[in-house]
């Protein structure tokens, strides 16, 4: 039996390939490397760097904004113009980050508007065509708010491009996961019903803090308004959270790969949102669409069943959300 091709051989034979066709336009260029490699591959994108160049070659158009960039900008096609936003300046990034950057060789990127991500403040109604967010949204005190804002300011048709940590394979493995409950909660009595309670999970579960210097570490989380992992998800439970919201967009692709999972959105402003059910009497999200085997396990085997083969677009992404 032939002997499996190395990952690293396989891209290497996509890339030579990809090289030797340089009289083809860019994006079939990287188009074509794309697919020989997963063909090579027998499947998609092999790490979290890849699936996320991947989705935003594929999704990414125009001009939008990425929050929270930091070290690691998005990569995007050239004709694709990113505005990088940061609810600090370039100098206070560098204080926060100060321990990172004296370990490792970090090139932080500088905002190019210092603005709460959670409410873009300073960003228009409909005014860009996509929203980057990679690992940030797990730093929101109130996710809903924060999603209502990134569909806010994104055109009809924009792509809301996220990525998280999946808690399966992250140091957040220890930390319950987080519920829809909690999220409403959050966002209906304000984030600082369970600031505490965020605090306190970090500092026991993920620091270790003994239990005698436990007040003294929240009170410093406290006053210095720290953004650790507020929210810890799993693809799944990431999902049966977007569900339950029903928010006016439609799911185009997720993935999980490595310590990550990608979410790509697409805003749909005449969808039903969670408001407009409500509106038309609807108690409450059914119990069983959050349940194992409800409509989220429905979604992602939805999703799944759409192929690696150019990570395809949903048939109807209207259907499972009815
Ligand atoms: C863990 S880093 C993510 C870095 C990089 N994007 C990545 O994928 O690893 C989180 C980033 O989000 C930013 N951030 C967190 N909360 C924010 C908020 N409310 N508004 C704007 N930026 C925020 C942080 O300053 C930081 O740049």
């Amino acid at each position: 039996m032939a002997k499996p091709i190395s990952r690293a051989r396989a891209r290497h034979v996509a890339w030579r390939l990809k090289r030797a066709v340089p009289a083809l336009p860019g994006r079939v260029r990287r188009r074509t490397g794309r697919r020989l490699r997963d063909r090579l591959l027998r499947g998609g994108p092999s790490d979290w760097r890849t699936l996320r160049d991947d989705l935003a070659q594929r999704y990414l158009r125009g001009e939008g904004i990425e929050i929270g960039a930091l070290n690691i900008p998005q990569r995007v096609s050239p004709d694709v113009r990113v505005r990088y936003v940061d609810h600090a300046s370039g100098d206070e990034l560098r204080r926060i980050y100060a321990y990172e950057l004296s370990q490792h060789n970090w090139d932080l990127v500088e905002p190019d508007v210092v603005d709460d991500g959670e409410r873009l403040t300073k960003f228009a109604d409909d005014s860009v065509d996509f929203v980057i967010a990679n690992h940030m949204l797990e730093h929101a005190e109130d996710p809903i708010e924060t999603l209502n804002h990134f569909l806010r300011v994104l055109r009809p048709s924009g792509i809301l491009f996220l990525t998280l940590p999946d808690a399966r394979e992250t140091f957040d493995g220890r930390r319950a996961r987080t519920t829809v409950e909690h999220l409403l909660r959050d966002h209906r009595e304000g984030p600082e019903v369970s600031r505490r309670e965020h605090y306190e999970q970090w500092a026991r579960i993920i620091e270790c803090v003994p239990e005698e210097q436990l007040p003294e570490r929240l009170a410093r989380f406290q006053a210095e308004g720290t953004r650790n992992h507020f929210h810890v998800w799993e693809l799944e439970t990431f999902l049966a959270f977007l569900f339950a919201l029903r928010l006016p967009a439609d799911l185009v692709t997720a993935h999980q790969v490595d310590h990550e999972f990608a979410v790509i959105l697409r805003k749909n402003p005449g969808k039903r949102t969670w408001r407009a059910w409500r509106d038309l009497g609807a108690e409450a999200i059914p119990d069983e669409d959050l349940e194992p085997g409800g409509l989220a396990a429905r979604e992602k085997a939805r999703v799944e069943a759409m192929g690696r083969d150019g990570a395809g677009e949903a048939r109807d992404p209207t259907e499972a959300a009815r």
